[in-house]
């Protein structure tokens, strides 16, 4: 059995999957979700055995649906910012992962499911995933980094386009404003999602962290500050045994077999 209520997750082959699980209110992120996604998350950081995570949403029809609205009616001012800090918190922990996230978007990715799905590296989404920012048909605005991940996916004018109308865009929306990576049928997403994992993990998993962490930091520095961290994370992979394993592979013409976690 899970330890979690809301959650699911399974480890194979080194992947990690994690699935929101509370199919009854299409997946929505209530307290409890987050803080057990929190906890995970946190577990998963120095959990060598997983090289890759993908999360999805448990059943056919929703990723995440958003926050948990019912459980959001009353809040007060107080309260309500005070949410938006936690899941916020909790979001930045799985964008900061060391090891890459996949987002397997199978449904419904709508506020907080949507702004989920930013947090993560990569977005594959099936056909029938449909995406969106409604927030301001709520009266509120995203409060789990839409404004602000939505523009560095997006661009400004598409970002400001889907907060200021709320609309719900379909899969080949997505993609073609590259929100999403890549689009496939519903019966394939976790195989796509699976088969991009396992191509990540046979390359050196230092290496991709390290392309992970420079990518992360590099965007909100100025560019010659994010050179410089380029070019000391680049010359310290030259003192890790996966630099000599790589390019000696390369050299005597086979695949190389990397050893560093
Ligand atoms: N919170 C709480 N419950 C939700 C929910 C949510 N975000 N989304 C769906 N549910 C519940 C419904 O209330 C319903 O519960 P009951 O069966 O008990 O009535 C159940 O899930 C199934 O939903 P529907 O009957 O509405 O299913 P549908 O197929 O007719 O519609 C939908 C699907 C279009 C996704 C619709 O459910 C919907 O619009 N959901 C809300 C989407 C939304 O506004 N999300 C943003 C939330 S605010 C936010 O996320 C803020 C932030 O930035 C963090």
């Amino acid at each position: 059995m899970s330890e979690y209520a809301n959650l699911l997750f399974e480890v194979e082959q080194g992947i990690g999957v994690v699935s929101i699980n509370r199919p009854k209110a299409l997946n929505a992120l209530n307290g409890a979700t987050i803080h057990e996604l929190d906890d995970l998350f946190t577990k998963l950081a120095t959990d060598s055995s997983v090289k890759v995570v993908i999360l999805t949403g448990s059943g056919e029809k929703s990723f995440v649906a958003g926050a948990d609205i019912t459980e959001m009616q009353n809040m007060s001012a107080m309260e309500g910012r005070n949410w938006g800090k936690v899941a916020q918190a909790v979001f930045n922990k799985i964008e900061n992962l060391p090891q890459p996230v996949i987002a397997a978007v199978n449904g419904y990715a709508l506020g907080g499911g949507c702004e989920l799905a930013m947090a993560c590296d990569i977005r594959i989404a099936s056909e029938q995933a449909k995406f969106g920012q409604p927030e301001v048909s709520l009266g509120i605005p995203p409060g789990f980094g839409g404004t602000q991940r939505l523009p560095r996916l997006v661009g400004k004018g598409r970002a400001k386009e889907l907060l200021f109308c709320g609309d719900m865009i379909d899969a080949a929306e997505a993609y073609r404003i590259g929100l999403v990576n890549q689009v496939v049928g519903a019966e394939e997403l976790m195989n796509a999602a699976k088969a991009m994992a396992g191509k990540i993990i046979t390359r050196a998993p230092l290496a991709v962290k390290v392309c992970k962490a420079a990518v992360n930091e590099g965007l909100d520095i100025d560019l010659e500050s994010g050179m410089a961290y380029e070019a000391e994370v680049f010359g310290l992979c030259f003192a890790t045994e996966d630099q000599k394993v790589g390019m000696r592979a390369f050299v005597e013409k086979r695949k190389p077999n990397f050893c560093e976690k």
